[in-house]
């Protein structure tokens, strides 16, 4: 009985995970927040920006500029590794979470 409910409850986890779409769990599985802090609103340094409240489409472009090099100043090195596990449709997510975050 008990492999019977396991062998049920998997593929709907498996579903839940590929079509994380959700920017909120993207943004803390993807470590953001160690560096920005919780919700986008406490930067752990101060030379570290903010991101709630800030427009979408401003937040995707940076998020693509970072990861692609074309943005290469003041701190954006330590963010660049951190990108290279995030997709596009990932950055759109959490761009639309955290410009929803007041
Ligand atoms: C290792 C620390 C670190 C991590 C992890 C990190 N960032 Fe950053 N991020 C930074 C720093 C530092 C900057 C500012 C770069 C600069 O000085 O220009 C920045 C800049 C940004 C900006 C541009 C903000 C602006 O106002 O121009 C966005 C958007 C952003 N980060 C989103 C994210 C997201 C989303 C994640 C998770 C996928 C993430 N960051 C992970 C350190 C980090």
């Amino acid at each position: 009985m008990k492999k019977l409910i396991f062998a049920f409850f998997l593929p709907l986890t498996f579903s839940a995970t590929t079509l994380a779409a959700d920017g909120k769990a993207l943004y803390t599985q993807k470590l953001c927040a160690t560096c920005h802090g919780a919700e986008g609103k406490a930067p752990i340094a101060p030379m570290y920006p903010k991101l709630n409240g800030q427009n979408a489409t401003y937040l995707l472009n940076q998020m693509k500029d970072i990861k692609s090099g074309k943005r290469n100043n003041g701190m954006s090195m330590t963010m660049k590794p951190m990108m290279a596990a995030v997709s596009e449709s990932d950055m759109t997510a959490i761009a639309d979470y955290l410009a929803s975050v007041k």
